[in-house]
């Protein structure tokens, strides 16, 4: 076991005053990690001092300006050279988190009275789960999720992190969010700390909840932090925005989540990848429903995971997400493409869930986000998906033995009608 570097221990004193749970939560990574006083701290002092000449940064300059090269720049003639070349604060660009914050506080009525800290910049939401591993997670943690979920979290959370994954069927038997198999769960880990994770709108199946169920979901999790033990819930918000059932809550559970025990800490894992349309792009968000007091500490914390693995995400990256988010017109253009993505999900509820092909499969409700999810009453998901792309040219994901997932984000709405009436085709003849 390593000594504690004198900078982590003040770390870890300062949580323990002020943030016990945070502290109690942390990985032995997470207590280990801290960033160093180095070039980064006598960089910034340069930065405000250096006024002759300013040594300090691994960067080329000349006359002023950031050396660079033309055939690159003059792809991206409206941005200043800093904001494509210059390398990012760790913790992202401070006026770009400020934004990010402004908009959840926007989308989320419930954050109106909560405490809410400034977003981390991430390199997509796929860096922000592995930090969130790497400071919460020791070999052996339980984290509670569904059956259905996202593939990516078993290679981040269990395969990387070696936790311990606990699942639960994701629908009950009226096809609705199975909160009682999720407080059931709860209660039968008599752990003192907890892992939890949440996605809504939900992938592979579309669904959301509504404000029944995320009160349940929250009842459930209060009642085991008041019996002692200490939860991390992460709430995963990729969809967050692409609602298209008044039926459904139109914002983040995390909202119900902030403060609602001093045992837990809920942490909200969103980003620009699918709400912003920028998949590659690779910007993401990390927020927690933390005071100040406790946020310091963490930040640098999280600097120090930051720094010793991407070192920042890509500063074009957040430039074109933060002028984006600034530009006349920006609101109008989100709302077009939503309105695309409502006209797509409403064709695929009216078609998939046709009388004609309810021998073939039943879909699983889905009210929002990119996909609909079939679970085949007849014939191997993987063999159906084999067939659609050999014979037919259709791309789909197959999921267990008979689940078959279409992202109808990515078809026009009058494809529709043919790629599941070809799926159909594909099943009856398997
Ligand atoms: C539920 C969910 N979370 C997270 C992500 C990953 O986001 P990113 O591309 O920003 O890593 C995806 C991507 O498909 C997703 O479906």
């Amino acid at each position: 076991m390593q000594d504690l570097n004198p900078i982590a221990i003040e770390l870890n004193e300062r949580f323990r005053a002020t943030a016990p749970t945070v502290f109690e939560l942390l990985s032995e990574l997470g207590k280990r990690i801290y960033l160093p006083k180095g070039i980064l701290s006598q960089t910034a002092e340069a930065s405000t001092k250096a006024h002759r000449f300013n040594a300090t940064r691994a960067i080329a300059q000349q006359n002023d300006n950031m050396m660079h090269l033309a055939v690159s720049r003059e792809l991206v003639p409206a941005l200043p050279l800093e904001g494509i070349y210059g390398y990012a604060p760790v913790l992202g660009q401070p006026e770009l988190r400020e934004a990010w914050k402004t908009h959840l506080l926007k989308e989320n009525p419930s954050l109106a009275e909560a405490t809410l800290s400034l977003p981390i910049v991430t390199s997509g939401m796929t860096h922000g789960f592995s930090l969130l591993a790497e400071l919460f997670v020791d070999s052996g943690d339980r984290l509670i999720l569904p059956d259905k979920i996202w593939g990516n979290y078993r290679l981040i959370f269990q395969t990387k992190a070696e936790a311990n994954l606990q699942t639960y069927p994701f629908f009950n038997a009226t096809r609705g969010f199975n909160t009682h198999g999720f407080r059931e769960i709860l209660t039968n880990m008599t752990d003192e700390k907890l892992l939890i994770l949440l996605n809504f709108p939900h992938n592979p199946t579309g669904y959301a909840i509504n404000r029944t169920e995320a009160q349940r979901i929250v009842d459930a999790i209060v009642a085991r932090a008041d019996a002692g033990c200490r939860i991390l819930v992460m709430i995963d918000d990729a969809y967050a925005g692409l609602w298209y059932d008044a039926s459904v809550m139109h914002e983040s559970l995390f909202g119900l989540l902030v403060g609602c025990h001093p045992n837990v800490v809920p942490v909200k894992i969103d980003g620009a990848t699918k709400e912003e349309y920028a998949w590659g792009l690779r910007v993401a968000f990390i927020s927690f429903g933390l005071e100040e007091v406790a946020m310091q500490p963490l930040e640098q914390k999280f600097s120090g995971l930051i720094r010793a693995n991407t070192s920042g995400a890509s500063q074009v990256s957040q430039t074109l997400i933060l002028e984006a988010m600034k530009t006349p017109g920006y609101a109008e253009q989100k709302q077009r493409n939503y309105e695309i993505l409502k006209a797509r999900a409403l064709k695929v509820k009216e078609i998939a869930s046709d009388v004609r092909y309810a021998k073939l499969w039943e879909v699983y409700p889905s009210h929002a986000g990119y996909f609909t999810c079939l679970n085949l009453k007849s014939g191997d998901a993987e063999q159906v998906r084999q067939r659609l792309l050999e014979e037919h040219g259709i791309g789909t994901i197959s999921l267990g033995e008979t689940e078959l997932r279409v992202a109808y984000s990515c078809l026009d709405e009058s494809d529709i009608e043919t790629v599941f009436r070809t799926i159909a085709e594909v099943i009856e003849d398997v």
